[in-house]
């Protein structure tokens, strides 16, 4: 790449972030009392390696104006002087020059361009103009995610952009989409016409602000896999990539409901039905082959849709009273030589992930995969004890973090309003504690560190019902965790943040974003049923 000396020598300004950057970069060097140069009608001159770039800049500086700032985007080695990596960039900025933007991949320059409005101030004319300095900058992590649980509650397509849109302004890529639950089952699977028809909908849902009490109102919504393919590429233009939960052996309730064979039949009182309380229920599905011919044709149907390379199957609160009590369970434990319950759920898991990989997917579950034996090659998302991420660890198995402890974004903020609305599953993370996380393991050696893909944020339903409500419990902790995953952790100081927040969010407010202020109200109503 070329780097220019003048700008390397002003590294002692990298921490100058007079720029609302969020996430912080990697580097930035400002130029001081140089002129910035105006963006609106460069000329773009564009390396074929990135065929996609005109239609997402070409919006942000309009049409080609004569004698205007020459924008050239130059495909970049992704091992050169500065390791760009599959996500890195550099913006250079000097003056009398073109503006320079280096990456290696189109997503790379996809940042550049999300980072060149950090960059970008009104001058007293009214038009835009670029900050002179330099930007180098690549991800800490390749995995930088939300979980969006739409089993409890169904937020439906808009909703579901709009919130991929906001995550692109922070530089996430991963949309875990947990789309099955006790509760329902959120997407469209042809050759099983009940999975909608019976577990997409449940008769009741508990109240908000009395959980034990019953709304006693039909509930239910689901996705068309027309849905899914336009969320999918929807998706793709924010090179965010979309990864499904089909939630397995556990967490099956609705899908048990829809196809009451699939589940232990032979057990007492057996009477599978759409949960309508929330909680970790009994039922689960039945180690048979019916069954695994089942998942592998809802694999079938999915795994075309998803073009990413993972596929969440769940794994986690699988009670193992069903398995015991069933005649049938028991005897494929004998059969299979699996000492008890738990070698079960690893045969279980083990089913699925052969599955998986005939349709070349990688099978990633929560931390509970590793009951009974953890297979090789499967990624560990650990969201209860950290001890899962070092087993995996020991074990050469890759890990997502997703901490309760940091990162389960259903719990409060701290301080909320009375109203019932506000109701949370309980527990508190603060912004603060977000901001803290570090997702490497504190006793993990450089190898182990390798393993560690990213993190993500869990966003879980059970008292998200709408839009507004998500909002609210995304943001500002959606902010704090974006920079802990694509930030360096040196230089990581919690008042600087604040500052930055600050301001960021009065930008959100442009966007009508619901997020929770300090005093705990949402930003833009002073109701969390915004759209109600
Ligand atoms: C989980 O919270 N059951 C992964």
């Amino acid at each position: 790449m070329r780097l220019l000396p003048s700008l390397l020598l002003s590294l002692t300004c990298a921490l100058a972030l007079a720029q609302n950057f969020l996430p912080r970069p990697v580097q930035w060097s400002p130029l001081m009392d140089a002129p910035a140069k105006p963006l609106m009608g460069a000329n773009l001159v564009a390396d074929p390696a990135f065929p996609l770039t005109e239609t997402y800049i070409r919006p942000r500086i309009g049409a080609t104006a004569a004698g205007q700032t020459t924008l050239r985007l130059i495909k970049a080695d992704q091992h050169g002087d500065f390791v760009f990596g599959p996500e890195g960039y550099a913006i250079i900025n000097e003056p009398g020059k073109d503006l320079i933007i280096e990456a290696a991949t189109e997503a790379g320059a996809f940042y550049a361009f999300n980072t060149l409005d950090a960059l970008t101030y009104q001058g007293s004319d009214g038009k835009a103009y670029v900050r002179p300095g330099l930007v180098l900058d690549r991800p800490r992590f390749a995995w930088r995610g939300v979980m969006l649980d739409e089993g409890r509650h169904f937020l439906g397509k808009e909703q579901v952009k709009r919130m991929l849109h906001l995550m692109s302004l922070y530089k996430l890529n991963v949309l875990h989409w947990h789309l099955t639950e006790d509760q329902g089952w959120r997407v469209e699977i042809k050759k099983y016409p009940k999975l909608t028809e019976v577990g997409a909908r449940r008769d009741a849902s508990p109240v908000m602000g009395d959980r034990n009490k019953s709304d006693g109102k039909p509930y239910g919504g689901f996705y068309t896999q027309e849905d899914l393919k336009e969320i999918v590429a929807y998706a793709a233009k924010f090179h965010i990539t979309v990864v499904p939960e089909i939630d397995m052996p556990g967490h099956a309730s609705a899908a048990i409901a829809a196809y009451p064979e699939l589940g232990n039949t032979d057990i007492p009182g057996y009477a599978p039905k759409v949960a309508t309380s929330w909680g970790v229920k009994q039922y689960t599905l039945a180690p048979k082959e019916e069954t695994f011919r089942f998942i592998d044709d809802v694999f079938a149907e999915l795994c075309p849709i998803f073009p990413g390379v993972y596929f969440h199957v769940g794994g986690d609160e699988a009670p193992k009273d069903q398995w015991n009590k069933s005649a049938f369970a028991k005897g494929v434990m004998g059969r299979e030589k699996l000492k008890d319950a738990h070698e079960l759920q690893a045969y279980f898991i083990g089913r699925l992930e052969k599955m998986l990989q005939a349709r070349g997917k990688k099978l990633i579950g929560w931390d509970e995969i590793q009951e009974g034996g953890l297979s090789k090659s499967a990624t560990m998302m650990v969201w209860r004890d950290w001890k899962w991420a070092q087993l995996a660890a020991e074990r050469g198995n890759p890990i997502v973090m997703a901490p309760t402890s940091h990162t389960y974004f259903d719990y409060g903020q701290g301080k909320r309003p009375a109203d019932p609305r506000f109701d949370v599953i309980g527990g508190t993370l603060t912004v603060e504690k977000v901001y803290g996380f570090d997702p490497i393991p504190p006793k993990f050696t450089p190898e182990q560190r390798k393993l560690v893909l990213g993190c993500q944020a869990q966003l879980w339903s059970e008292y998200i019902y709408n839009g507004a409500k998500l909002e609210y419990m995304a943001f500002p902790r959606l902010q704090a965790l974006a920079e802990v995953a694509w930030s360096d952790p040196a230089g990581r100081s919690w008042p600087e943040f604040q500052a930055r927040l600050e301001r960021d969010l009065e930008g959100l407010k442009g966007l009508k974003v619901n997020y929770r202020r300090p005093d705990g109200s949402p930003a833009v109503t002073d109701k969390v049923g915004r759209g109600e």
